[in-house]
């Protein structure tokens, strides 16, 4: 345990609710790390808790009101136990500040995603005071950008760093520079350091997070960028993989697909979210790219990188996207053939831009649009999977399965192969697998 300087142990334990992406998640295993080195224990589940953290996302309405149905469940669990500590951290929290202690009175703190490293004082306060708090100012240097990584269990293989904070890109549906601030690099030896650290405690993957990855070191003065950053990262002993997410288009140039290329640790998979096909709507997006130029990037990347898996991120049904808009995004799906996408319903978002343009389009036409992008994407992730049967694969075993007991892992190009129950191997063995059979969303394989 590592009591932080001028703060008081505290007692009792800890329950945390995440939702939300791998930054979130990660923030998550920060306040877990924090809440511990004070004293409090974790358990498994809320109701066992003497503290509740909900750490919250904001990006579209769905995972929003995810918050709100767990602040109906906090009322009974506070009903038997009064001195229950209750917080709601992330996303929601940054943007709905002091609304949210007015819309309900069993919350006692709400935590922005600058303020993560305050909240052991923030409990002791509210202990001590009995006063609910609201901490969500957004700060020039965000301390838990500094945090090194949560101590890795026995047995982890895979772990996040991240290497910045915040968006500056304001693409026009999205909330995340209005709750997570603006962009912020982390220093490269800091990076360098929690690396280190990680291998030392037996990982051997990590994936370094960002909103904009490619965009790192543009606000540093040390002029380390993003490929030179994965140049220094390759020459930590043990660690067998390097991850990235998420790449902008616009900043992804052919240095970062060269460096994807001379560094063997960095895995051939980037996550390149497009969003649409057509260059109007990609306009009103704010994007900063057009198809054309996308396409050509694409076009670099595999030429560079052989055998490179690209994945995508598509909102269909933005503000005035018509037929032929539509059909320019289920094009480009054909025509790029990316391994794998997570679409969605565009969603109105407070304070950003479209969420204030009069031309939205129905919940009928969004579903039915939506269902044509899975359609035709499960046929092209289905047949990528066929054709990997027979080819060996490097897998990094992650875990076991606890229904079935099959150890799995993933490939360097992110996708998942479950291995029969038989196999002799154990969990952060890099072995390498012959497909045998390819599935809809996993592959499975056989030690050679
Ligand atoms: N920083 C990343 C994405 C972060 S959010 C990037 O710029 O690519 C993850 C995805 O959520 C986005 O890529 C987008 O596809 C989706 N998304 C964001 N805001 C949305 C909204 N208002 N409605 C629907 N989908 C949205
Ligand atoms: Fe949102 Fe655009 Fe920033 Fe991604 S780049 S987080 S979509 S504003
Ligand atoms: Fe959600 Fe915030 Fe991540 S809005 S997607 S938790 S940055």
């Amino acid at each position: 345990m590592e009591q932080r300087p001028g703060t008081e142990l505290l007692k009792g334990s800890y329950y945390i609710e995440t939702y939300g992406c791998q930054m979130n998640e990660h923030d998550s295993e920060k306040i877990a790390q924090l809440l511990e080195d004070q004293g409090l224990c974790p358990v498994d589940t809320a109701e066992m808790a003497d503290v509740i953290v909900i750490n919250t996302c904001a990006i579209r309405e769905k995972p929003e009101h995810k918050v709100y149905s767990a602040l109906g469940k906090l009322r009974a669990l506070k009903k038997r136990k009064p001195d229950l500590i209750s917080i709601v951290a992330g996303c929601v929290a940054q943007q709905q500040k002091q609304e949210l202690l007015k819309r309900t009175d069993v919350l006692d703190c709400v935590l922005g995603t600058h303020a993560i490293s305050e909240l052991p004082a923030l409990i002791s306060r509210i202990r001590r005071e009995r006063r609910r708090v609201c901490e969500t100012e957004f700060r020039r240097d965000v301390t838990s950008l500094h945090m090194s990584a949560p101590r890795k269990g026995a047995g982890s293989v895979c772990s996040y760093v991240t290497i910045m904070q915040g968006c500056s890109n304001f693409c026009t549906y999205c909330v995340v520079p209005y709750t997570r601030g603006p962009e912020q690099s982390r220093q490269a030896y800091e990076i360098i350091n929690e690396v280190q650290q990680l291998a030392r405690s037996g990982v051997r993957e990590i994936t370094l997070l960002g909103q904009n990855v490619n965009a790192y070191g543009k606000d540093l003065k040390d002029g380390v960028r993003f490929p030179e950053l994965l140049r220094q990262l390759s020459h930590i002993d043990g660690i067998a993989r390097v991850r990235f997410t998420t790449s902008h288009p616009r900043d992804f140039h052919e240095d970062l697909a060269a460096a994807m290329r001379d560094v063997e640790a960095v895995c051939e998979h980037v996550h390149l979210p497009l969003q649409a096909g057509s260059d109007r709507i990609l306009r009103e997006m704010r994007r900063g790219y057009t198809y054309e130029e996308y396409l050509e990037k694409i076009r670099f990347l595999r030429e560079m990188v052989p055998h490179v898996a690209v994945t995508t991120d598509i909102i269909v049904g933005f503000p005035g996207e018509t037929r032929e808009d539509f059909e320019a995004t289920c094009q480009a799906l054909q025509t790029i053939r990316f391994d794998q996408i997570f679409s969605f319903k565009y969603s109105v978002r407070p304070q950003t831009v479209a969420g204030s343009l009069n031309n939205h389009l129905s919940e009928d036409v969004k579903k039915l649009r939506l269902a044509m992008v899975h359609d035709i994407q499960s046929a092209i992730t289905q047949q990528y999977h066929t054709d990997t049967v027979g080819s060996v694969e490097e897998v990094l075993i992650e875990g076991i399965r606890t229904a079935t007991g099959q150890p799995f892992g993933r490939t360097r190009t992110g996708k998942i192969v479950n291995l029969e129950v038989s196999e002799n191997v154990f969990i952060g063995d890099l072995i390498q697998a012959k497909i045998i059979k390819g599935l809809k969303h996993s592959l499975v394989g056989k030690k050679v």
